[in-house]
């Protein structure tokens, strides 16, 4: 609509003025993914917003994401300003691993190395000796059962059981889970494929077993969006946040994508396919951080440091 392209353009506006540039997940609304590549931003899974972040020249980050990404930018180049649109956009997989209760768990078991999900505080990060996300977790648990380490795993129980599975580590998982991906449906998904048979099945490693079973990928973000822009298929079931098919659309605009099934409907079930703190993210913010300077992410610099360490770790593992 009209209003929405005014948004877009004095969004666009500021970010030149500030000298700002937006680094956007695929679950932000499609507006802000767009004003990010058309303003020289990125659109990104976690692992690539976080490196994107450090190395870009930009002293001014904004952050369309939720919390923990603005966090790991602001670990990662503590002398930039990063803002976020909306500060409150939390993640149940950062609610579900209070830093306390996670520290007395490392504390139980410390022959183990501690590996953590980027969807975690700072202070979970800084207890922990890796930092993974979904994109690279395997190669590194593998790295660590070929040194004959055991594993502490927080927070999400469904992709840590994947890596267990995938490499055969031994593994101490923490309960927690992603309340979008949560949602996912096995018996609904087997159903959904019998009627497309010839479709490819793309699945975040964020769900349940039996769903991730069903799948021809499994992998991060990223890793999903190229396996629809290089598979051969025509039809793609798409296992994760629906906004990335906005993405996926305009990357490979003759492909059919189908969301994959959750049980719930729109009055039982608040988070299907779209995570609820992904949608607080909007241009209004992005106008309202770079205006008044509200919605920056502070990190406490001593905290900061020691989050920082399993931060380098894996992205000196990848590079
Ligand atoms: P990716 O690292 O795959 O982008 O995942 C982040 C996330 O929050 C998935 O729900
Ligand atoms: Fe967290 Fe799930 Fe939302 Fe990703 S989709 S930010 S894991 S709640």
């Amino acid at each position: 609509s009209d209003q929405r392209q005014a948004l877009k353009a004095r969004a666009a506006a500021l970010l030149k003025e500030r000298n700002a540039v937006l680094v956007a997940h695929y679950y932000v609304d499609g507006d802000l993914q767009d004003l990010a590549l058309e303003t020289g931003g990125i659109v990104a899974d976690s692992l690539e917003m976080a490196r994107f972040g450090r190395d870009h020249a930009s002293q001014t980050l904004v952050v369309a994401g939720v919390r923990f990404m603005g966090e790991s930018a602001k670990i990662l180049s503590p002398g930039k300003t990063v803002l976020m649109p909306d500060l409150d956009a939390t993640c149940s997989l950062d609610l579900g691993c209070p830093p306390d209760d996670f520290a007395a768990f490392c504390d139980a078991h410390p022959d183990r190395q501690v590996v953590v999900y980027a969807n975690t505080s700072a202070a979970v990060k800084a207890r922990a000796d890796w930092m993974v996300t979904s994109s690279c977790a395997l190669a590194i648990v593998r790295h660590l059962k070929d040194q004959g380490q055991k594993i502490i795993w927080a927070p999400d129980r469904h992709l840590g059981r994947y890596i267990q599975q995938e490499t055969g580590a031994d593994m101490l998982l923490w309960n927690g889970a992603c309340i979008v991906h949560d949602e996912f449906k096995g018996t609904e998904l087997e159903l959904l494929k019998e009627e497309h048979p010839h479709a490819m099945v793309l699945v975040h490693p964020e769900s349940p077993e039996a769903v991730v079973k069903l799948a021809d990928v499994v992998g991060s973000t990223s890793q999903m969006l190229n396996a629809v822009v290089n598979g051969t298929a025509t039809e793609y079931i798409v296992a994760t946040d629906n906004l990335i098919m906005h993405r996926m659309r305009q990357l490979a605009p003759g492909k059919t994508l189908i969301e994959a099934p959750t049980a719930g409907n729109a009055a039982s079930c608040k988070s299907c396919a779209h995570c609820p703190w992904m949608a607080m993210n909007a241009l209004q913010g992005v106008i309202d951080c770079l205006e008044s300077g509200s919605g920056e992410i502070h990190v406490e610099p001593d905290l900061g440091l020691e989050a920082k360490r399993c931060i380098d770790r894996m992205l000196d593992f990848v590079a």
